[in-house]
């Protein structure tokens, strides 16, 4: 798998979900930002939501849960119609059972790491995983500056993953833009949120591409 862009819908029109949706076909996976009020301060929707969107898109979903007991609510996302589903290692009890109970659904089981949270203690847990999310912003809410203090973790991610010769997906979250994609991509990531920076844009679909293009660029 190349690069991917995974817009959040997080900066979209809520009023009219489906047709924010469809103004970016050349997503990889639309990136649903679930938050509970308790994980973070800030509230946006659950899985009835998430799966009425689900059924509106032929666009895979990326479900990133920033929830408190993902043990307990993650599996649903899965049954809601989301291809992967991301919870909060700072919120999980039973990291390894959730992944595992993830993949047995049918999902793609990823892991997120708040921007103090660093990723040597959870090494023996990537196998287990498809997709592990490098946060680059403190989660809660779009529109924040990147955190460039993050970047050594995704390099530190990187390498840990071609140590272990898997095929995890490294995803990034907070802040991208075509400012500051380059950075994350030559750190090693490879899949790219981006909410606000494809959202504000005149043309979100062409924004996306540009996303694309520029971390393509970046690698050379
Ligand atoms: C932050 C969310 C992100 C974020 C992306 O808590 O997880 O997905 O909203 O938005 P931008 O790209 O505007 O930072
Ligand atoms: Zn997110």
């Amino acid at each position: 798998m190349g690069l991917q862009i995974t817009p959040s819908i997080l900066n979209a029109d809520f009023s009219r979900l489906g047709e924010e949706v469809a103004r970016i076909p050349s997503a990889d996976m639309i990136h649903v930002d679930v938050m509970d009020n308790h994980f973070v301060p800030n509230l946006t929707f659950g899985p009835t939501m998430v799966e009425a969107l689900a059924r509106s898109t032929d666009t895979p979903l990326d479900a990133h849960l920033m929830i408190e007991d993902p043990d307990r609510h993650a599996p649903g996302y899965v049954e809601a119609g989301c291809a992967s589903v991301t919870f909060h290692v700072e919120a999980a009890k039973a990291p390894v059972r959730l992944a595992r109970e993830i993949r047995a659904q049918g999902g793609r089981a990823s892991m997120a790491l708040k921007p103090a949270t660093p990723i040597e203690p959870y090494e023996d847990l990537l196998p287990e995983l498809d997709m592990l999310l490098v946060m680059t912003v403190e989660p809660g809410f779009g529109g924040q500056r990147f955190l460039d203090l993050c970047l050594p973790k995704i390099r530190r991610a990187r390498a840990l993953l071609q140590r272990h010769g898997i095929e995890t997906w490294l995803q990034v979250d907070g802040g991208v833009s075509l400012e500051t994609i380059e950075r994350c991509a030559e750190a090693g990531a490879d899949v790219f949120v981006a909410g606000s920076a494809v959202y504000s844009a005149e043309d979100p679909d062409a924004m996306v591409n540009a996303l694309r293009e520029t971390a393509a660029r970046a690698l050379g």
